[in-house]
């Protein structure tokens, strides 16, 4: 049997009238890395707070490493580790000191909180800024030291709130790495995202959140299953090319309003090639060509009808 590290059953919140999660249940195995996937609006905080004890819920009950939420915050809080939607860095203070102020909140004993700081400095590739105020950091940088000080107390569960969202790309692979790291070492990640891919580059189970209710669970090859997969759209700019093509190119689907065609494609130049030389063979052309990978409007758009636009009002 597994035990849970995080378990919530029917959690509801609402602000005044308005309901912002609307009956939650999940269950996340200890060691693993849940991701509740989302749009701006959809309650990915809202659930993150309720989870920590930042916030009570209105009904439901939620038991994160075996303790309950409302009655047991305080072994909760001792258990987990928070990094927020937006950095709790000081940034008067320097990388090392806000590190420094964390071992010291954990009352880690003298060298021993020194030599922590300096093993997070190095692991997260904070050195050489580490006499810098956190003020001149870069957002990457930010998220990092955030994260750093979440892992100074060794929670083995940690929650982060988009820990990757206006990240570039390269600083978001290096957080993914620092965080399968965590995932080797044995912690259990509960990651909110608004980014499909990220929920499956790193997810075990993924959870998808819409208007305060969990629209899909499962992992992320049954979640992907439900989806269109990565496709190939060709735009024209007339019916007749597109009325051509179609034509020629079986297995397409077409959008007439649009005036476009979608392939299932590998996304593969041998694919490719081979799909352009039929366009040339039969002396068609279109007006763009597009590789399209499936995102998070896709999974709405599959599971809810809607795209994630109505959501964020
Ligand atoms: N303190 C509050 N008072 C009133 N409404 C709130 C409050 N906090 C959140 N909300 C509303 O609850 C809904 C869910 O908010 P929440 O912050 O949980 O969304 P989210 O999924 O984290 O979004 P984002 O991706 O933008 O961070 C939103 O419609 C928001 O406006
Ligand atoms: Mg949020």
């Amino acid at each position: 049997m597994t035990t849970s590290a995080i378990a919530a059953s029917g959690l509801r919140k609402a602000y005044k009238d308005k309901v912002v999660l609307d009956g939650i249940d999940l269950d996340v195995p200890a060691g693993t890395v849940f991701s509740l996937l989302g749009p701006n609006g959809a309650g990915k905080t809202t659930t993150v707070n309720v989870l920590t004890t930042l916030m009570r819920a209105d009904g439901g009950t939620a038991r994160v490493a075996g303790h309950d939420v409302v009655t047991e915050a305080r072994a909760v809080r001792a258990a987990i580790g928070v990094t927020g939607q937006f950095a709790a860095v000081d940034e008067l203070l320097t990388g090392r000191e806000n590190l420094q102020l964390m071992a010291d909140l954990h009352r880690v004993p003298g060298d021993g909180g020194k030599r922590i700081v300096a093993e997070l400095l190095e692991r997260f590739d904070l050195m050489e800024s580490a006499q810098q105020p956190a003020s001149t950091y870069s957002g990457g940088m930010r998220r990092k030291l955030d994260l750093a000080m979440t892992l100074v107390g060794n929670p083995r569960i940690i929650f982060l709130d988009e820990p990757t969202t206006g990240l570039d790309p390269r600083s978001r692979r290096t957080m993914w790495s620092i965080i399968r790291d965590l995932v080797a070492e044995g912690v259990t990640i509960f990651l909110t995202t608004q980014y499909l891919e990220e929920a499956d580059q790193l997810a075990d189970r993924i959870a998808v959140l819409d208007q305060g209710r969990l629209v899909a669970q499962g992992t992320p090859d049954e979640l992907k299953r439900q989806i269109p997969g990565t496709h190939v759209r060709l735009r024209f700019t007339t019916a007749a090319e597109l009325d051509a093509a179609a034509r020629v190119l079986a297995d397409s689907k077409r959008d007439d309003e649009a005036l476009v065609l979608r392939l299932p494609s590998d996304g593969g130049t041998t694919s490719l090639r081979a799909l352009l030389d039929r366009l040339d063979e039969y002396s068609i052309s279109a007006e763009g060509f597009s590789v399209h990978t499936p995102d998070l409007d896709d999974v709405f758009l599959a599971l809810t009808g809607h795209t994630t636009e109505v959501v964020a009002k």
